[in-house]
């Protein structure tokens, strides 16, 4: 039986939230008023309705990825010669076809994973997540690996982005060089959609190994997709048991109840301190080092669903609150200071571990020397665990509104867990703020002119558009 399967381990594995820091009762007039939630109950009743209808309805393909046993069956099938021979996977993708694979091997993989010799990595890939067009970044990192031992894993839904085709183009040539075609042909595996963009073109011409990403699933709600499955199995992380938790977190979302139901709550709670709080700022500060790339994913996730010029009928509203991470203990030597001082235009999220998987007792080594001798007898769990309450005690104390949310353990039923739970909290959020969150209008101005100075046929107006502009300044030029 898997430990997932047991009522009881599931039971001592639930994530919960702790919003105590972020009502009046504690924070006066900064904080929210009972009120303030129940004001939006009957609009959260709707988003339940309407999520519910949507999903059955086939547009939420992410809500339907935690059950796909078959993708799961496929990766098994494609890793296996891999895990023969192969020591790296690189992963070329950016943003939502980058970030969540990053975030699950950071968070579930030893944190030396890559370093240590493939043996004592029980015969599972390092993973390198290379999404930048950095010349120097992506030379360098291939100069440091073994050609001859990596696999690349090219992760695009659209099939038609420029950085992930760039590093494509580039590696593919250097990688036909060294192996030959054939063997070139085989290290690669390509994550697209399943019938178009010219991705899935290359596939069939150049007949490659490839995985599907689900029509009705977008880039930044992919991760519980072959987008981050195939890395994350491929680097040894219990793909089954991350779905086991996002299905455990489906079926505690289900709960219509806006009291008691985890997403609409946090929904709540962020939009409120947007809008009627004027907080437009939202930090998100995980105490765990393994946990910094989950906070990267969801900023990304966060900020390009909400972050939306037109509402849903056209109305200019601007919506949206800037996510920002940020790192306990290691920003409070650096963030904290403007958080607790600066503007207060912010609410802050802490993502906190029960338990982590090592204890490390501290000695009482200098009893004469006081700034030493009152740790001894503690240990680094208590003072991470302390330092971040005492954190949050007096952000609140100073009127700075704070939320925890806290993770039993960190592994993949509770990561899971929490990236579903995250998900549906945008896509409610994106029901307060009346946007589209599966969209995102804002970067394609930036695409259609590079495109333009790149030579991409089509896109000449936009080279001239550009070109034909003012010329800078030379006063507000400074050498
Ligand atoms: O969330 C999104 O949709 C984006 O961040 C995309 O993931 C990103 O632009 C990459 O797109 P693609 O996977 O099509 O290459």
């Amino acid at each position: 039986m898997k430990r997932y399967e047991d009522p009881q381990w599931v039971q001592s594995m639930i994530l919960s939230l702790d919003h105590n820091f972020a009502m009046a009762e504690f924070l006066g007039e900064d904080g929210l008023k009972d009120t303030d939630l129940q004001s939006l109950a009957p609009r959260l009743g709707a988003f339940h309705q309407d999520l519910a209808a949507r999903r059955e309805s086939g547009r939420l393909g992410f809500m339907d990825l935690p059950y796909q046993d078959q993708i799961v069956k496929e990766i098994r099938q494609i890793s296996k010669p891999l895990l023969e021979w192969c020591w790296d996977l690189v992963v070329l993708g950016i943003g939502g076809s980058a970030l969540g694979s990053r975030a699950l091997h950071q968070a579930l993989c030893h944190p030396q994973h890559n370093k240590f010799p493939i043996a004592r990595r029980n015969h599972k890939l390092g993973l390198w997540v290379a999404d930048n067009v950095d010349p120097d970044y992506l030379f360098g990192l291939l100069d440091a690996l073994d050609l001859r031992r990596i696999a690349f894993n090219v992760i695009s839904k659209s099939g038609n982005t420029a950085e992930t085709l760039a590093q494509f183009l580039w590696i593919y040539r250097l990688l036909k060089g060294r192996v030959g075609e054939a063997r070139a042909r085989e290290r690669l595996i390509i994550t697209t959609d399943p019938e178009k963009g010219p991705l899935r073109s290359l596939v069939n011409q150049e007949r490659l190994t490839s995985l599907p990403v689900p029509p009705n699933v977008g880039g930044r709600f992919s991760v519980l997709s072959a987008v981050g499955l195939l890395p994350a199995f491929l680097t040894g992380i219990d793909v089954e048991e991350l779905l086991a938790g996002a299905r455990f977190m489906d079926h505690r979302l289900k709960n219509p109840d806006p009291d008691r139901n985890l997403a609409y709550r946090l929904a709540a709670l962020f939009y409120l301190f947007a809008t009627a709080k004027k907080r437009p700022n939202l930090v998100f500060m995980p105490y765990a080092s393994n946990l910094a790339g989950m906070a990267e994913w969801f900023c990304q996730l966060w900020a390009e669903s909400l972050g939306k010029q037109h509402d849903l009928q056209g109305n200019t509203v601007h919506a949206g609150s800037t996510p920002i991470r940020a790192l306990g203990t290691t920003d409070q030597h650096s963030q904290l200071q403007l958080y607790m001082e600066g503007p207060p235009d912010k609410l802050i999220t802490f993502l906190t571990v029960d338990k982590f998987q090592h204890q490390l007792d501290l000695p009482d080594l200098y009893p004469d020397l006081e700034a030493m001798r009152y740790l001894g007898g503690h240990s680094l769990n208590e003072l991470l665990r302390v330092e971040q309450q005492a954190t949050a005690f007096n952000l609140m104390k100073a009127g700075r509104p704070n939320l925890t949310l806290h993770l039993p353990e960190i592994n993949p039923f509770a990561i899971g867990q929490l990236i579903y739970l995250l998900e549906v909290a945008t896509v409610a959020a994106g029901f307060l703020f009346r946007v589209n969150a599966f969209d995102q209008p804002g970067v394609e101005g930036g695409k259609q002119t590079t495109y333009g100075l790149m030579g991409r046929p089509g896109f000449e107006d936009y080279h001239r558009e550009f070109t034909e502009a003012s010329p800078p300044l030379e006063k507000y030029r400074i050498v």
